[in-house]
């Protein structure tokens, strides 16, 4: 059948920020390709934001405008919704459910709702017969849920970690290059528009966490989890440790990890110290990358723009496309009915190597009080190194250590805090790759 003699796919679009705008333009560019692609025409039919006047680079003229983008659902000149808002709840939550019930497919980008709400979408989905898909909502242009939910359906995928956040990983990245600060650089994520509409969502590790939840729920056959999974951000990364990281071998990175094992899943989200040598240590700027561990293919390596208009609205047309062609699958990747139950493993029982900063006074004495500490702790080290005066008074002595398991690392921080020759909090970051 030719793609003119099917019924067009009408469109709605909800939120004209950055990936929205994204959408349209390569709607309006790759209309034709898009089409024949898709195997029927793909038509926008209506639209909606907050602001009717705000000028955004595209003409809106041709489409229906809705002050209230939850009246998009009821719309019979809609088929398919696509959400670029934003929030776990609020307006996209509700319109998540009003198109969803009504048997209308629902695209977005919004990996919070797909986090916190996922499972319930999902029924919603199943029940009603309709498709739900978020392609961009992790790692931007990269399409890694395909890869997950298609490309390895015939793996036991045993763990994946990765660059999640294309704002930490610009902010790090000038940080180490430029020696800039942090607010300065995260200026320039938001001016590039990379960063969430409340950007302590990316400096604080919650949008990795959002994310590796969906990766782990896709990669282990259990509902995203954000209940049991320990995050941490960039907030706290000096630029001395910037320059320690690169003198040991290694470079900070955000990642968010999820792994299974015959305890259950651990995910978790943290920087980490990822050796100079490990693929994830090259990559820079807003790029993210992801490696994922499967037991037939063994590991494989996604790479690409993880935020930014083009590559996140590059991922939302891949699904409005696999749509219009009728490739849909549940959106969980197996029914919600199947989903396995399986136990959160606590960050205290993760086994792994540190590496600790602690700003000492310069005095005899003090590093026997440290390696004492760590002795009583059982804490084995790996390399010791000890600094000239810091501007601030004090001397920094940095120690990586041996495999740990965490709880003793925390007892270990916790010891050395009340020791009266440290003088601020220890710094701790996990050695990851
Ligand atoms: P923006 O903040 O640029 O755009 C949000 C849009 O939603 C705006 O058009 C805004 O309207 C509209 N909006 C906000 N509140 C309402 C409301 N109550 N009713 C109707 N419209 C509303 O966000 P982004 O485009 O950056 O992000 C959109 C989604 O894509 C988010 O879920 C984000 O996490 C996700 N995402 C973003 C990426 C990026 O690089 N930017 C990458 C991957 C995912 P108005 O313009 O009138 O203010
Ligand atoms: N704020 C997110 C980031 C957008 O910086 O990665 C892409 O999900």
């Amino acid at each position: 059948m030719s793609s003119s003699s099917k019924e067009p796919l009408k469109v709605g679009i909800a939120g004209l920020g950055t990936v929205g705008v994204g959408v349209i333009k390569i709607m309006e560019t790759h209309n034709a390709m898009l089409t024949a692609r898709g195997g029927r025409t793909i038509e926008i039919s209506a639209v909606s934001a907050r602001d009717r006047g705000r000028e955004r680079g595209v003409d809106l003229a041709p489409y229906a405008w809705c002050d209230n983008p939850v009246e998009l659902a009821s719309r019979d000149d809609v088929d398919l919704i696509i959400e670029l808002i934003g929030g776990s709840d609020g307006p996209a939550y509700a319109l998540a459910k009003e198109t969803l019930s009504r048997g209308k497919s629902f695209v977005t980008a919004n990996k919070a709702l797909i986090a916190c709400h996922g499972k319930e979408l999902a029924g919603l989905a199943e029940a009603s017969g309709a498709s739900l898909r978020y392609e961009a909502a992790v790692a931007g242009g990269i399409p890694v849920i395909k890869a997950l939910a298609e490309g390895l359906v015939g793996n036991d995928v045993s763990g994946l970690y990765g660059i999640l956040n294309g704002t930490c990983n610009y902010i790090l990245t000038r940080m180490e290059r430029e020696g800039l600060d942090f607010a300065e650089v995260l200026e320039d994520a938001q001016r590039l528009g990379y960063a969430e509409a409340d950007p302590t969502f990316d400096i604080d590790g919650i949008d990795t966490a959002h994310k590796t939840a969906i990766l782990a729920a896709l990669a282990f056959g259990t509902a995203p989890d954000m209940d049991n999974l320990p995050t941490e951000g960039i907030r706290n990364i000096a630029p001395v440790d910037i320059d320690y990281a690169k003198e040991l071998g290694y470079r900070i990175k955000l990642l968010g990890v999820a792994r299974r094992t015959d305890d259950g899943i651990e995910t978790r989200v943290h920087p980490a110290m990822v050796s100079l040598s490990a693929p994830l240590a090259k990559v820079m700027d807003a790029i993210n990358a992801v490696v994922i561990n499967g037991d037939f293919v063994g590991q494989t390596v996604y790479e690409g723009a993880g935020a930014g208009e083009g590559p996140t609205a590059s991922s939302v047309v891949a699904d409005i496309i696999d749509i219009a062609r009728g490739n849909t699958y549940a959106p969980l990747g197996i029914p919600v009915s199947d989903l396995q139950e399986l136990p959160a493993i606590p960050a205290e029982k993760h086994l792994g190597t540190y590496y600790i900063r602690l700003r000492v006074e310069d005095r005899p004495g003090v590093m026997a009080d440290i390696t004492s500490v760590l002795a009583e702790k059982n804490v084995s080290i790996k390399s010791m190194l000890q600094r000239g005066k810091c501007d601030d008074g004090g001397v920094y002595i940095v120690l990586t250590t041996h495999e740990t398991v965490e709880a003793c690392i925390a007892k270990t921080l916790n010891h050395f805090t009340n020791l009266e020759c440290v003088l601020e909090t220890p710094t701790m970051l996990r050695i990851e790759a």
